[in-house]
């Protein structure tokens, strides 16, 4: 039988994918160089599972062990979550993030093509609509970077475009995820940074556990209801539910697609601190500070296209969100660390 091949699996989207996938009876094989990961968030997988994956430590630009990895397995389709993902350190390490992302992905493209697995699920991001000036977001919307993690996603959705135009055999889908939060329902699996959480949930739960002593809000003076940021925080689990059906779009169309991957409700940060005050009955500190360079005011999907084409609607709610991310935040006050 043939397998799903996941890079980037052992991290916080490719884990909770995994899962779904060996839940709905794929043979799955995860590569990760682990830089932002660690095994022990595999073998929670494949005990919640009830199933085994095969993980393997490997770099994508690593040309000669891919090329004999495509030989060893049949692969039906790729999955493509490796890459570095923040945002300040792109800026200081542009080099490390346009080799691990694009290098690495045109690297991942051509071992593909040599072993004729044209199938790809792409993570992409709501990073390259820059700072849209349409709220919802549709996929036409025009696309910009601001940053070095921003350009390389804009980068690689125009190489997956041009490889799809010279050979019509490819079959590839653009995830542009919005704002993932939340966890498996068990609590053995989520989100686990390194060091201080640039992203708002990771922050507030590490907030509400002790860890930090307020959370800092970037800005109460935006055109926004509240005047704090507006983001559409999309549940994990609903975002790797997506994963599943964009597989069976591409086993079934060809040519590239991209599409939005969110709930089309943006909240803001004082509606998440509450929201996760309330259901969780655990207090927040916060305080109002200066805006973060570079943020906008609001960002949310039109998930139209998903729904009609995908047939992928989130169902989770902000509810689900805030627990389910406590849940595992206390289980884990250390991550997968001991
Ligand atoms: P993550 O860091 O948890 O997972 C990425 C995984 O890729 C990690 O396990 C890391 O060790 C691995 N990796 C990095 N470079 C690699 C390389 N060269 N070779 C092999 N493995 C490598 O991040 P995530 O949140 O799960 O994000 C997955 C993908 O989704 C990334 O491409 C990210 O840019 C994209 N994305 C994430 C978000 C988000 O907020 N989490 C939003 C939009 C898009
Ligand atoms: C950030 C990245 C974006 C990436 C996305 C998902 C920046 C500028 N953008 O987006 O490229 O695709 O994460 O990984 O980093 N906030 C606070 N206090 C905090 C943290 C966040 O007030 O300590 C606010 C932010 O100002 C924003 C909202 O919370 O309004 C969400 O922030 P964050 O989780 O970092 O996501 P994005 O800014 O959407």
């Amino acid at each position: 039988m043939s397998a799903i091949l996941l890079t980037g699996g052992a991290g916080y989207i490719g884990s909770h994918t995994a899962l779904a996938l060996l839940r709905a009876g794929f043979d799955v094989i995860s590569i990760d160089n682990y830089s932002n990961s660690n095994d022990e968030a595999l073998k929670r997988v494949q005990k919640l599972a009830g199933r085994n994956l095969q993980s393997l430590q490997m770099d994508i630009r690593d040309e000669p062990a891919l090329t004999a990895l495509f030989k060893q397995h049949r692969i039906s389709a790729v999955v493509h979550f490796a890459g570095l993902k923040a945002v300040g350190e792109s800026t200081e390490q542009p080099l490390a993030y346009y080799d691990n992302n694009v290098a690495g992905t045109i690297t991942l493209c051509r071992v593909m093509q040599q072993a004729h697995v044209k199938r790809l699920v792409f993570s992409s991001s709501a990073t390259v609509y820059g700072d849209a000036k349409t709220m919802p977001i549709a996929e036409s919307a025009p696309r910009s970077a601001t940053n070095p993690y921003g350009q390389s996603k804009l980068m690689i959705e125009h190489i997956l475009e041009d490889l799809a135009a010279s050979d019509p055999a490819w079959s590839i889908a653009l995830l542009r995820y919005f704002n993932p939060v939340g966890a498996d329902k068990s609590g053995q699996i989520g989100e686990d940074p390194n060091g201080i959480p640039n992203n708002l949930m990771p922050f507030i739960s590490q907030v509400a556990v002790g860890k930090r002593t307020e959370l800092s809000v970037f800005g109460n003076d935006y055109p926004t209801k509240d005047g704090t940021g507006v983001r559409d925080y999309i549940h994990v689990v609903d975002l790797a539910d997506g994963h599943l059906k964009a597989l069976e779009y591409v086993q079934q169309h060809t040519g590239i697609d991209a599409f939005n991957l969110g709930t089309g409700v943006g909240y803001s940060v004082l509606d998440m601190v509450q929201a996760f005050a309330d259901k969780n009955k655990v207090p927040v500190p916060y305080r109002i500070v200066a805006r973060r360079p570079g943020d906008i005011a609001s960002c949310y999907a039109d998930p139209g296209k998903a729904s009609q084409l995908l047939r992928w609607q989130a169902k989770l709610t902000l509810d689900d969100m805030v627990q389910d991310s406590w849940r595992w935040q206390q289980q884990n006050p250390h991550g997968y660390q001991e």
